[in-house]
């Protein structure tokens, strides 16, 4: 297999199209926005990093029975996955009250919520990602209530996975963010899990490990993300 024409450029990945019609290359990049692309600037080494965070944690899904669309890992940058039609929802998962739910309904960040909040987004750009329900998605034909129901139920069971394996390396999963596709009839795992994505937060000191290095300026951003990476390869 081998990659062919630009298919698509996103924020922080390029996909290609391959000689495979069910396959594509995503190129992850070092390139990072934040705020809907109003901030922008670069993470040295986080295409690496986002890369192979993904397909460690991909593959720890699929061990436990979640179907992704990783193929195979081809470089440090690049990865074959399955061509997906993606649902154009973002799932959010919260643990802990951080981010936009702290802001939102002024629930100190670090807080833990009574339960595991998920909340659905319509991944669309000029919208700024806005915050919708079932009915929405239903509304605006996103997703069919058999869709809604499989992705909830796959997103808590990846919930109950990460948090678990995470704890294992001492980081506490604070909150993350999925997104799904469509493949030969099926409801599957699409896009990443990286420091982009999810919040992490060291369970001993509480220390950041992700994106939010970035957003809010506090600096170490390069060193958070190979910190993930290393604790999750040493995990194996
Ligand atoms: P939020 O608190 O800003 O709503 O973010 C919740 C989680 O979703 C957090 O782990 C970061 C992730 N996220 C994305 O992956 N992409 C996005 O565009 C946004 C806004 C959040």
């Amino acid at each position: 297999m081998e990659k062919t024409i630009l298919f698509y450029e996103g924020k922080a990945k390029k996909v290609f199209l391959t000689t495979d019609p069910k396959v594509v290359m995503v190129q992850y990049k070092d390139d990072a926005t934040a705020f809907n692309g109003l901030k922008k600037g670069q993470i040295a080494g986080k295409g690496i990093v986002n890369n192979k965070c993904s397909n460690h944690l991909f593959q720890m899904l699929e061990k436990h029975g979640i179907e992704t669309h990783l193929i195979e890992e081809i470089s440090d940058t690049e990865t074959f996955v399955k061509k997906v039609e993606i649902v154009p929802i973002e799932v959010i998962v919260r643990n802990i009250a951080a981010g936009s739910l702290s802001k939102r309904l002024n629930i100190p960040e670090g807080t833990a919520l009574s339960i595991t909040v998920l909340e659905f987004c319509y991944k669309n750009d000029e919208l700024g990602d806005p915050m919708i329900n079932d009915y929405h998605a239903l509304a605006m034909n996103l997703a069919t209530q058999i869709e809604l129901e499989i992705i909830k139920s796959i997103s808590f069971k990846v919930n109950s996975l990460l948090r678990e394996y995470l704890s294992d390396i001492y980081i506490d999963l604070i909150d993350f963010k999925l997104e799904f596709g469509r493949y030969d009839g099926k409801i599957i795992l699409a896009d990443e899990i990286s420091p982009d994505t999810c919040r992490f937060w060291d369970s001993k000191t509480k220390e950041k490990l992700d994106k939010d290095r970035f957003r809010r300026d506090l600096g170490g951003v390069e060193d958070a993300y190979k910190e993930v990476l290393s604790r999750l390869i040493g995990a194996k």
